[in-house]
């Protein structure tokens, strides 16, 4: 596996690749990466995970500087797992001059975690559209965990028609049902006794629209206060519809169940669709 930091010598490196198959992270690896990685194997000849912890899309208040950087670490894992590239720029490398051009998302990105990190979506866009010129993939694979990130990349690749095609990885869980994250780290071990809560009020919340409860106000309440109950700091629990990310209507078919909480310091997304044999 080769571990490459500069824009140019990962085009020679990919000169002769074949069909790239590209998995973007910040780094700090876990199983749910690991996934992603796996899944990118079987879609190209040549699978290169980048590793750059993007200050783009976070906040001033955000938790850029303490987000974990375990290169080392994050190698081993993705030589075991039959990664052929790394590409773990610098800041400098990624951004030699103050980035002036910037990808505006759709509106949705102002929405659900958007409406609470200001900018988050647009750096994510930003970075991944540089990401995308310069690793040139013929498939990028994404984690569902990430719900929002999936649906505003997926956009942006339609709408700004990158020959890419987007894959979508599954949510790894830990035992306890808890999305497996970087930032679980950051939990003491009461927080991470209680995490799981989040999932647990998600999965309730899916199974009444399941059962056909369309009261998605109150569903949205109910998993609100459980959670608040609970000590929770709650962002949002929204209902929406999987197409669209909107609201749902009249038209919605398939609806998901997005939330961000925060325990202490530490703030949790998850989202959990429901089945479509109970959505209609
Ligand atoms: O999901 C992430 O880890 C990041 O948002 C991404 C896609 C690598 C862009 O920095």
């Amino acid at each position: 596996m080769d571990v490459i930091a500069t824009i140019h010598a990962l085009d020679e490196r990919l000169a002769q690749a074949g069909r790239v198959a590209f998995v973007p992270t910040m780094g700090n690896l876990h199983e749910g990466h690991l996934q992603l990685v796996r899944l990118a194997r079987a879609h190209g000849d040549t699978v290169v995970v980048s590793i750059f912890v993007n200050p783009l899309q976070f906040g001033p208040n955000e938790d850029y500087h303490k987000y974990p950087r375990t290169l080392a670490e994050d190698c081993a894992k993705l030589t075991d797992v039959g990664c052929d590239v790394v590409f773990a720029p610098t800041v400098a490398e990624m951004y030699p001059t103050p980035q002036q051009t910037e990808i505006l998302p759709p509106p949705v990105a102002d929405e659900l975690c958007g409406a609470f990190r200001p900018g988050h979506f647009r750096g994510v866009a930003t970075v991944v559209a540089k990401l995308f010129n310069i690793v040139q993939p013929t498939v990028a694979v994404f984690g569902k965990k990430d719900y929002q990130q999936l649906f505003i990349i997926r956009t942006m690749v339609r709408e700004l028609n990158f020959p890419i095609q987007i894959v979508a990885g599954e949510t790894v869980r830990a035992e306890d049902g808890l999305a497996l994250s970087s930032r679980n780290a950051y939990l003491s071990p009461a927080e991470r006794a209680e995490a799981p809560r989040l999932y647990r009020t998600l999965l309730g919340a899916a199974e009444a629209i399941g059962r056909g409860d369309r009261d998605f106000p109150l569903i949205e309440v109910n998993a609100r206060n459980e959670l608040e109950a609970h000590g929770w700091r709650v962002d949002y629990v929204s209902v929406r519809d999987t197409a669209t990310l909107a609201v749902p209507g009249p038209q919605t078919r398939q609806f998901v169940v997005l939330a961000a909480a925060w325990l202490g310091d530490t703030r949790l997304i998850d989202n959990v669709e429901v089945m479509p044999a109970h959505a209609a």
